[in-house]
């Protein structure tokens, strides 16, 4: 039986009573699909309120956590060591189209200091999706669950039978050749590819053993931060797309079980600079 540490509790019943919210609000975007000025500013008021709501709930159970939110950014809190990383809607062109494929990102990075050497690592991090009611969530070192069901990442050891999600580089970028030449490689090599438009729920999706992969440039400590203790919990590899460890940092992940994440990166770095 899983047993939840209280961070995890807290972040729960956060994201549970942000995700009523944006249920009820993604119903009135389904309607403003048909006025001619779309939903554009009911979704972003939407986002914020869930926000809100995250903040508040779990600004009141630690009041002296920082934040770091997508929406309203950083706020730093009495102890500099801890921090709440929130996305309060992951998968927001999901919402505004009314496709009911999207979710609340939270997790909690702990600093430590050593040699005079700042260390940070995310130590619990939960991504919950409020229209099938699917919590995933983690702490360090106590293995991953979906609800209450433990994850592990999925056992397909060839590239050729293994699902990739991914996702694409932010609309203007200057990299659109790599990003083809890439996934052309991919394409080639994988046996299928999905890019769904959440980040943080692929990441889920690799820790339920649903994907063998995901790879994604571009994106927010926010999208990555819960995703990435998902997946290693789930006994799975995260990376940046250079193999090494600085995904936040970078914003790009490469996340993959054990046995074809090596090999992911080999044919995204093979690629890198090949042209389409
Ligand atoms: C986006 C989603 C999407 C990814 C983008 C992110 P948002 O987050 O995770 O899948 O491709 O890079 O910005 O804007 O929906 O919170
Ligand atoms: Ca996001
Ligand atoms: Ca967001």
């Amino acid at each position: 039986m899983a047993a939840k540490s209280p961070l995890v509790n807290v972040m729960e019943r956060a994201a549970r009573k942000a995700g009523r919210r944006l249920i009820r609000d993604f119903g009135e975007v389904e309607q403003l699909q048909v006025s001619p000025k779309g939903p554009g500013d009911f979704v972003t008021a939407a986002d914020l309120k869930a926000e809100d709501i995250l903040r508040e709930d779990l600004g009141r159970a630690r009041p002296d956590f920082g934040f770091l939110m997508e929406e309203r950014g950083e706020v730093p809190g009495r102890d500099a060591s801890q921090r709440w990383i929130v996305d309060p809607l992951d998968g927001t062109v999901n919402f505004l189209h009314g496709i009911p494929r999207f979710c609340i990102s939270i997790a909690v990075e702990q600093a430590t200091t050593s040699a005079g050497r700042e260390r940070r690592e995310i130590i619990a991090g939960l991504v919950y999706n409020p229209i099938t009611d699917e919590s995933y969530w983690a702490d360090k070192n106590q293995g991953a669950y979906l609800n209450d069901r433990r994850m592990r990442v999925s056992g397909r050891r060839r590239m050729d039978e293994a699902l990739i999600g991914i996702g694409f580089p932010p609309p203007g970028t200057d990299d659109l050749d790599a990003f083809l030449a890439r996934t052309r490689s991919l394409m080639a090599r994988a046996g299928g590819l999905r890019r769904f438009g959440s980040a943080a729920l692929d990441l889920a999706y690799v820790a339920a053993g649903r994907f063998e992969g995901y790879w994604q440039d571009g994106l927010g400590p926010w999208d990555v931060a819960a995703g990435l203790i998902l997946v290693r919990e789930a006994g799975g590899f995260v990376s940046d797309s250079r193999g090494g460890g600085d995904i936040m940092g970078s914003g790009s992940i490469v996340a993959g079980n054990a046995l074809l994440h090596g090999e992911l990166l080999a044919i995204l770095e093979a690629s890198a600079f090949a042209g389409p």
